[in-house]
């Protein structure tokens, strides 16, 4: 069943190759599998809004780029936007402009802990926030997620006991990648009381905030209480909610002016001040202008999952989706299928011709497992679970 958007052609078939596109030049070129369908990093074969795509336009139209200043309309936007989706309010002294949240988390780590110094991590997940702690010289401590076999949660009694000394820090991934958790307000409220408690300066990359399925609601951590908001640096954009992230702009909202000023001093060391013109524009316009694309955007991903879903339980059994409850990724436990952890990827890209995220870059709970990305036309995920479902058939000896 496909969603035919009223207004949004979220099934047209783009071809990105020529776009130099890190997703579908890299397994076909670099990788050497010319028809692969990737369904791998983070971004989706969507167009953006067509209010970012005109604004860019707009701005491309002027012919001038040089240095850009952020206008106190790019902050507006975003305030707008947090308190009206997630009932959060924020101030514009709170917040700073940065190119990125992977160059946002080293810049925490760096400002925040000193070398050698533990940050913890809740494993599996996102693989930056691994090289965030380790390319600098800092520990990473695990608090690994409890799995029962059909979803993670947190373990809370084991993060009592990773923190060894007030100030520690924590990278909070919210929701939850590549889980697809979307934390509950219980589950953020017992995190957050830990860290009140034991001074920890929480991180939290809530890039995802947009992307929650019916049933969920993503609570913002530092909404949640004014002592917490004072410990806690937010990691916002718009990029994977409207599909923009070659446009390196996102934000970071910290109450608390000591954090937010040695955040902004250490940008500054590490070179940078001045953001990029078509982010700026295209950071505005989303939040301004593309929510009821947004609206229309969250039933065709719903739709996808229970494809997904659907296709797996009736034709490839063998492989377990683990229901996403937000972001337009998700994990696919593919142990049933009996191959070696090292050959799973290899498996889908050589024989299916489908290149996933390799779970083990997330940690090595999710050996045996592929993080899927379906933010695609359904048609291209149709063609890439039948390519899958014929090459599970043709495993020696094993029937899916
Ligand atoms: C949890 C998380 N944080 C950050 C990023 C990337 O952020 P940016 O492109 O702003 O560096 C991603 C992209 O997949 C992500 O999933």
């Amino acid at each position: 069943m496909s969603i035919v958007s009223p207004k949004y052609d979220f099934d047209k078939i783009i071809d990105r190759t020529e776009t130099e596109s890190l997703k579908w030049v890299y397994p076909r070129k670099v990788l050497k599998a010319e028809d692969a369908i990737p369904l791998w990093v983070a971004d989706m074969d969507f167009e953006a809004p067509p209010a970012v795509v005109e604004a860019i336009q707009r701005r491309a139209d002027h012919g001038v780029f040089g240095y850009p200043l952020v206008p106190p309309s790019f902050y507006a936007a975003a305030i707008d936007w947090l308190k009206r989706r997630h009932g959060w309010e924020v101030q514009k002294a709170w917040m700073s402009m940065t190119p990125g949240i992977v160059p946002a988390l080293n810049y925490c780590v760096r400002a925040f802990t000193k070398r050698s110094d533990p940050v913890i991590i809740q494993t599996p997940v996102y693989h930056p926030f691994y090289y965030a702690i380790e390319n600098n010289d800092r520990r990473v401590v695990r608090n690994p997620l409890r799995f029962d076999g059909r979803r993670y949660t947190m373990d809370l009694d084991d993060l009592r006991t990773k923190i060894d000394a007030p100030g520690r820090m924590l990278i909070l991934c919210s929701p939850h990648n590549p889980t697809g958790r979307v934390w509950s307000q219980e589950e953020l409220e017992a995190l957050g009381r830990i860290a009140v408690e034991r001074d920890l300066l929480v991180v939290s990359d809530e890039i995802h905030h947009d992307l929650v399925y019916p049933g969920h609601r993503h609570h913002v951590l530092a909404s949640l209480s004014p002592e917490l908001a004072q410990q806690t640096i937010t990691c916002i954009a718009p990029s994977k909610t409207f599909n923009t992230a070659g446009l390196a702009t996102a934000a970071v909202i910290a109450p608390n002016a000591d954090l937010l000023k040695r955040f902004e001093d250490e940008a500054e060391r590490s070179g940078f001040d001045l953001g990029q013109v078509f982010g700026i524009v295209a950071f505005e316009a989303a939040y301004r202008h593309g929510e009821d694309w947004l609206e229309e955007l969250l039933p065709y991903l719903e739709a996808n999952i229970e494809f997904l879903k659907k296709f797996l339980e009736e034709r490839v059994p063998k492989i377990k989706l683990i229901p996403p409850e937000g972001t337009y990724l998700a994990l696919l436990d593919c142990r049933e299928l009996g191959l070696e952890p090292a050959a799973l990827n290899d498996f889908f890209l050589k024989k299916a011709r489908v290149y996933f995220s390799d779970g083990k870059i997330f940690g090595p709970e999710l050996e045996g497992f592929v993080r899927i990305n379906f933010g695609c036309p359904l048609a291209l995920l149709r063609e890439a679970l039948e390519r899958i479902e014929r090459a599970v058939k043709e495993l020696p000896g094993k029937r899916s």
